[in-house]
C-alpha cells in the first residue's frame, strides 16, 4: 500500500524534514526512505506546509514498528512539545497535566523528564519557571540541523520552534565573514555560522549561556572559531567597534535598545538581523524606522521581511534583514 510522503533532493532532507516536524505534518508509522539521491518521507498531507505542497508524492514504505503514543493511553491527543529527552506541556489544570505526564512516561516516546510551564519567559535573561512532573533533570541534549545542544531549560533559553528560522539566518554566513550574535544563548545560531567557516563573536549576559555555548561549540568542533563573552552586549562589545559584516538581534521584545550598540559593532558594509514582536496590522515599520535612525551614517536597505511566528493575538514575532553601507565607502 502506498502512503502520503513528501519527496526532496537528499540534499534538502534534513532541512525539510526539520519544517515537517515544526508543522507536526511527519508521520511515525513509516520508515524514511533514500532512493536514487531522493529522500521520502512519511507525511500526514493535510499539516504539510504550502512551500511544500508540490513535493507531495505517494510511495510505498516499510512499516516501522509501533510504539505506544501518549494518545493511545489517553482519550485524547495531548500538546506536547519535545526538547532532547524532555517532554515540555503547557497544562494550567494541573490534574491533566499529571495524567499527560504518566501517559509520556508509559510511552514509547524517548523521554527521561516531563514539564509543565510554570510561568512565562521572564526578565532578561528569557528564563521561565517549570514544574517537574516526571523524572528530575532540567538538562538535556537537542538535536537541531545535526548540531547538538547541551542545556539546561531551567537556566537558560532555548526554543526548539525556532529551529527552521536559525537555518534561514546561519545559512547566509559566509566563510571569513565576521559575524556578531549579541544574544547568543547556548549558540544555535553561533555554532551554525561558524561551521559554515564565520568567525564569530558570541555574547550573552547570562553567565550559564556562555558556560553551555562554550561546551556546545567544543561538543560540535567549532570552538576554535567562536569567541564568547558573558556581559551587556551594550558595555562589554567595545573592543570589537567597527568589525561586524553581520550582527544577529535575536532579543526580540527590547532589540531596539541595543541598535546603538549594533551600529557601533558595524563594519563599513554589514548585514543586521533584527528580531521584534510588532502589531500585525504593520509589523515591520517600527523596526525599519528604529535601524534608520539609529545608522545615521549609513544607507540601509531591507533585504528581507519575515513573520517568524505568530506570538499573541494581534502579535507577531518578525525578522527584517536590513544591509548597512557606510556613506564615506
Ligand atoms: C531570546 S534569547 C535568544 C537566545 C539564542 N539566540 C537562541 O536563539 O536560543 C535572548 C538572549 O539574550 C540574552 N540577553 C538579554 N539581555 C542581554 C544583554 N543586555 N546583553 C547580552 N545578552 C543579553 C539573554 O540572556 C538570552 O539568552
Amino acid at each position: 500500500m502506498t502512503v502520503p510522503c513528501v519527496t526532496v533532493s537528499r540534499e534538502r532532507g534534513e532541512a525539510v524534514r526539520q519544517s515537517l516536524i515544526e508543522a507536526d505534518a511527519l508521520t511515525e508509522d513509516y520508515e524514511i526512505e533514500v532512493m536514487e539521491g531522493r529522500i521520502y518521507i512519511p507525511v500526514d498531507p493535510a499539516a504539510v506546509p504550502d512551500g511544500l505542497r508540490d513535493a507531495l508524492t505517494e510511495r510505498e514504505l516499510s512499516h516501522r514498528d509501533r510504539q505506544l503514543t501518549p494518545a493511545d493511553l489517553l482519550e485524547f491527543e495531548p500538546s506536547i512539545e519535545r526538547l532532547g529527552d524532555i517532554v515540555i506541556l503547557d497544562e494550567d489544570d494541573r490534574r491533566r497535566a499529571q495524567e499527560i505526564a504518566e501517559a509520556v512516561m508509559e510511552s514509547g516516546l524517548p523521554c527521561e523528564t516531563v514539564l509543565n510551564r510554570a510561568s512565562p519567559i521572564e526578565g532578561e535573561l528569557r528564563v521561565r519557571e517549570w514544574d517537574i512532573l516526571a523524572g528530575n533533570s532540567t538538562e538535556t541534549v537537542h538535536r537541531e540541523y545535526g548540531y547538538e545542544y547541551l542545556l539546561n531549560v531551567a537556566k537558560v533559553y532555548f526554543s526548539p520552534r525556532l529551529a527552521t528560522e536559525r537555518r534561514l539566518v546561519t545559512e547566509q554566513t559566509k566563510p571569513s565573514e565576521h559575524v556578531f550574535d549579541m544574544f547568543a544563548g547556548v549558540g544555535p545560531f553561533a555554532i551554525p555560522a561558524a561551521d559554515r567557516d564565520a568567525d564569530v563573536i558570541a555574547c550573552d549576559l547570562n553567565e550559564h549561556a556562555i558556560a553551555y555555548l562554550e561546551e556546545n561549540a567544543r561538543r560540535n568542533g567549532v570552538a576554535e572559531q567562536i569567541t564568547t563573552v558573558q556581559g551587556d552586549v551594550s558595555t562589554v562589545a567595545d573592543e570589537w567597534t567597527g568589525w561586524a559584516d553581520r550582527i544577529i538581534m535575536n532579543l526580540p521584545h527590547s532589540a531596539d535598545e541595543f541598535l546603538e550598540t549594533a551600529v557601533r559593532l558595524a563594519g563599513d558594509c554589514c548585514m543586521i538581523h533584527y528580531y521584534d514582536i510588532a502589531d500585525a496590522e504593520a509589523p515591520f515599520a517600527s523596526g525599519e524606522t528604529a535601524i534608520t535612525e539609529a545608522a545615521t551614517d549609513y544607507t540601509v536597505s531591507v533585504i528581507n521581511q519575515r513573520v517568524v511566528r505568530s506570538y499573541a493575538p494581534g502579535q507577531l514575532n518578525i525578522r527584517v534583514d536590513a544591509e548597512l553601507s557606510a556613506h564615506n565607502r
